[in-house]
């Protein structure tokens, strides 16, 4: 009961895999959880190799009922929740403005606002009960500054921006924190996707970033770490871009 125990969201692959990684290296027990059995069940086998407790749930963030019953497991299962990373999140279907659908629409934003929405409403309701929590939603650049080509995209991380203060609002007095990790590129399967999968394209946007380099998921991962720790203890409303000083341009 001594250890604390941290829950993530998306976490099979990219900068969801990396946090897995490094919170079970700091000696969290960890709850991971995605769409996909077969990752899961591999990357829990990684886990627990480390000699950490860990356990693997499916779950579809856009789906209340899923949400909740991974909320109610995990504390179920460690009898508490002390970290929560809100980080499964799509790109959905880049593109002009011009070509947006309302389809796309509905995609993307159930999965980033929407589902960090759920997730916020049922791990609040336990960290308010205990009196104590930290709570990390994935962000983007995206969520700073415009970026041709990903509207929605776009605007669903600003979304979550809206959604990392107003929590911290509500619970400013409670002890429980809640902020967001705005990652500028990071080489994961997302970035892949949106360089269409062309080291060229990946090049361009590469060069645009002062740090002329993508991140790697591990450098996301030891802030998430950090946000999630008492060292943070005073840091509650706030979006870190970890960006190679994208953002700083
Ligand atoms: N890579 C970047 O450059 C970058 C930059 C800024 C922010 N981010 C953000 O970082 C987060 C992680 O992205 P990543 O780069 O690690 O890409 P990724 O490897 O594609 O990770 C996204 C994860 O979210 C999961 N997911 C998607 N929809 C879901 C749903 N409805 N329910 C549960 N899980 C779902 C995906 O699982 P499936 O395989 O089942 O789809 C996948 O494991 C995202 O929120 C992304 O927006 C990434």
């Amino acid at each position: 009961m001594n250890k604390k125990t941290a829950l993530i969201t998306g976490a099979l692959t990219g900068i969801g895999k990396a946090t897995a990684i490094a919170f079970a290296n700091a000696g969290y027990n960890l709850v991971i959880s995605g769409r996909k059995e077969d990752l899961g069940k591999n990357l829990l086998n990684e886990l627990v190799a480390k000699g950490v407790e860990a356990e693997f749930l499916l779950a579809d963030v856009t789906d209340e009922k899923q949400v909740e019953n991974l909320v109610k497991y995990t504390v179920n299962r460690f009898g508490k929740l002390d970290v929560a990373v809100n980080n499964a999140g799509t790109e959905g279907t880049l593109g002009p403005i011009t070509e947006q659908t309302v389809e796309n629409f509905h995609t993307t934003f159930n999965t980033n606002v929407l589902g960090v929405l759920l997730c916020l409403k049922y791990e609040i309701a336990v960290m308010q009960k205990q009196g104590s929590g930290s709570i990390i939603n994935l962000s983007s650049i995206a969520g700073k500054v415009g970026m041709a080509g990903a509207s929605v995209y776009v605007a669903s991380k600003f979304a979550v921006e809206g959604l990392t203060k107003t929590a911290a609002l509500e619970l400013a007095t409670v002890g429980v924190r809640v902020n967001a990790v705005a990652p500028g590129p990071v080489e994961t399967e997302m970035l892949k996707r949106f360089t269409s999968d062309s080291e060229d394209t990946k090049e361009k946007m590469l060069s645009m970033t002062p740090a002329k380099r993508g991140g790697q998921p591990e450098e996301i991962a030891q802030t998430i770490l950090f946000l999630a720790s008492d060292k943070a203890k005073y840091l509650t409303g706030q979006s870190i871009a970890v960006d190679g000083a994208y953002t700083a341009q």
